[in-house]
């Protein structure tokens, strides 16, 4: 049995925002039976992408995350210690894990964070994928349902590294890199999960945006920092009654912990933030309790549309 390619496409269709591309791809690639690599920062929507297509194909979806704790006997299952020791290593008292799982079941095994996974787990994966089958020592053989398939993540910027993936993984899966995606995709992707007004979510998004190329910032925001700081500022809003500083206080507590300020910067990921903001939103009431835009960028500029809407917004 194969995996439906044109049902799994319509579904994330239905879903996703943009990457048509990509979903084309990922379901050709699980139809023809092939096992994925995906590559990309977090927030890019591959979890959202997964599902969507295990959906489609009317397939479970097995998430596991990466973890140096993540161990073979956690991935495969384990002997119940209470049942060892009344009735010995029996069947009935084995506890399937994740890979057993999704094998049995025909799911997808969506493991993420793959580079964080020790290299005895790799190696299960690796006889899972080539051979089909694995044996689970005191338990048997299993076999896995022609639908499964191993779909594994990473970030290519994780600080733990991926080059510790062998090549022998590598050439036994296929490889698709997603990246973040255009300004627009990424304000309807915020209207869809957090709608709000469209000058918040256009400032939210391009902040978020602004944060990824910030000469002080080693790491930047996903589209979920923009989703967020839109939700935060609209209760926020509704806390306060229209005093001031909410979309600042939002982006803020939105993306100061989602960015890294790069080695050496002298500044707190709160003081780039704040900057980000009030060059966004330069008319925000917060704005003036940060630095001074840099030159060029700041005051003898018209207030933006933008800068109008959010005053209207705080009073
Ligand atoms: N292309 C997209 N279409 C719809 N929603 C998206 C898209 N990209 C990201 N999202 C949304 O952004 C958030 C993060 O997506 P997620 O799939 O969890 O990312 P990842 O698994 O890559 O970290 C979710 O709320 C998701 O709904
Ligand atoms: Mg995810």
């Amino acid at each position: 049995m194969t995996l439906p390619a044109a049902a799994m496409a319509a579904a994330a269709a239905a879903v996703i925002v943009g990457r048509e591309g990509e979903a084309e791809v990922m379901a050709a690639a699980l139809a023809a039976g092939r096992s994925v690599l995906l590559e990309g920062p977090p927030g890019t929507g591959k979890t959202t992408l997964l599902r969507a297509l295990a959906a489609g194909a009317g397939v479970g979806l097995v998430a596991v995350e990466g973890n140096a704790e993540l161990t073979p006997g956690r991935l495969l299952g384990h002997h119940d210690p209470p049942r060892v020791l009344a009735d010995g290593y029996r069947p009935d008292g084995f506890v399937p894990g994740p890979l057993l799982r999704a094998m049995s079941e025909g799911a997808l095994l969506y493991l993420e964070e793959l580079n964080r996974v020790p290299e005895e787990t790799l190696n299960v994966l690796l006889g899972a994928l080539s051979e089909r089958r694995v044996q689970v020592p005191r338990f048997g053989e299993v076999v896995a349902s022609p639908t499964f398939r191993l779909v594994a993540a990473m970030n290519p910027s994780d600080p733990v590294g991926t080059g510790r993936i062998t090549p022998a993984l590598y050439d036994r899966t296929c490889r698709l890199a997603i990246g973040y995606q255009g300004e627009e995709e990424e304000v309807e992707i915020v209207s869809r999960v957090s709608p709000g007004p469209a000058w918040l979510v256009g400032a939210a998004v391009r902040a978020a945006r602004l944060s990824r190329s910030h000469p002080d910032l080693r790491v930047g925001s996903s589209v979920r920092g923009a989703i967020d700081l839109v939700a935060v500022a609209r209760a926020l809003q509704d806390l306060r009654g229209g005093d001031g500083r909410v979309g600042l206080d939002a982006a803020l507590t939105a993306l100061s912990g989602r960015v890294r300020v790069r080695e050496g910067v002298a500044r707190s990921a709160e003081e780039v933030v704040a900057e980000i903001w009030a060059n966004v939103v330069p008319g925000d009431p917060g704005g003036s309790a940060v630095d001074p835009p840099r030159k060029g960028q700041g005051p003898g500029r018209p207030p933006s549309v933008a800068s109008r809407a959010a005053a209207a917004f705080h009073h």
